[in-house]
C-alpha cells in the first residue's frame, strides 16, 4: 500500500497548494488544485456575462465545459476546453468573484463527482476547501492548514511581486479575510476542519518545513 489519498483544506492563501504540490512531487503522487477548478468555471462565467448568483446557469455551464489539470515545469497547467487560462485565473476579479460561484451547490456537486474520478488512480493530494469533509472523505492522511491573516497576506503579497503585480497589504489582508468568511460560511459544504484532520499552523514554518511535515506524516501512513 504504497498510495494514500491526502486531503489539504485551510483558508485562502495560507500556501496549500505550494505545499501541497511539493509534497506530491516528492511523494510521487498526483496532485490536484481544486481551487483551480472553481477559479476555471468563474473565470469563463465573467467571459460570459452569467449572473454569478444563478445556480442554474452556472451548473450548466459546467457541464458543458472541459476543466483540465496537467503538470507541468511551472506547477500545474489549468485547461479550459483546452485553453491554457493558468494566469488568467488568478486575476484580482477571478479571485473577488470565484466565493459566489463555488457557493452554489449543484454545482459543487458536478465538482466532486469529477474531482472523485481524478483521485481514482494511485496516489493523490487534493488541495481546496472540503476535501476531507466532502470529497475525499476516507481520506489516510487530512490536513488542515493555517496562518494567521496578517502571514497570509505578507505571502500573498510576496507572490503577488514575483509575478509582477504591485499590492496592497492592507488591501489584501481585506480581501483574504472576506473570502474566508464567504466559503466559511455558505450552506453547501462550507470550510471548517474535518474531525479527523490534523491542524496545521504554518505561520512560523518554511515551504519545505511545512511539505517534511506532511510527507512525514504520509510515510507513517503509507
Ligand atoms: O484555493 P483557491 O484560493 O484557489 O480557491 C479559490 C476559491 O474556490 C475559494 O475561495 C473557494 O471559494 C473555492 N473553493 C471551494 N472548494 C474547494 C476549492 C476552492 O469552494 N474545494
Amino acid at each position: 500500500k504504497n498510495s494514500i489519498q491526502i486531503a489539504i483544506d485551510g483558508p485562502a492563501a495560507a500556501g496549500k497548494s505550494t505545499i501541497a504540490k511539493l509534497a506530491a512531487e516528492e511523494l510521487g503522487f498526483t496532485y490536484i488544485d481544486t481551487g483551480a477548478m472553481y477559479r476555471g468555471i468563474t473565470y469563463k462565467a465573467l467571459e460570459r456575462h452569467i449572473d454569478l448568483e444563478n445556480e442554474e446557469a452556472l451548473t450548466q455551464l459546467l457541464l458543458e465545459t472541459l476543466i483540465e489539470l496537467k503538470p507541468s515545469n511551472e506547477g500545474q497547467l489549468v485547461l479550459l476546453d483546452g485553453d491554457d487560462v493558468s494566469d488568467a485565473i488568478r486575476s484580482t476579479l477571478v479571485t473577488s468573484s470565484v466565493s459566489a460561484v463555488a457557493s452554489h451547490a449543484s454545482l459543487r456537486e458536478e465538482m466532486v463527482k469529477r474531482q472523485l474520478k481524478m483521485a481514482e488512480s494511485g496516489g493523490v493530494v487534493m488541495d481546496g476547501r472540503d476535501i476531507g469533509t466532502h470529497v475525499l472523505v476516507n481520506a489516510q492522511l487530512k490536513v488542515f492548514m493555517s496562518a494567521t491573516v496578517d502571514e497570509r497576506a505578507k505571502r500573498r503579497q510576496l507572490d503577488n511581486e514575483r509575478r509582477g503585480i504591485d499590492s496592497d497589504v492592507n488591501q489584501l489582508k481585506k480581501e483574504i479575510a472576506e473570502r474566508d468568511k464567504m466559503d466559511s460560511e455558505r450552506q453547501a459544504s462550507p470550510l471548517i476542519q474535518a474531525q479527523d484532520a490534523i491542524y496545521l499552523d504554518t505561520t512560523n514554518l518554511s515551504i519545505s518545513e511545512a511539505a517534511n511535515h506532511i510527507i512525514q506524516l504520509a510515510k507513517e501512513r503509507m
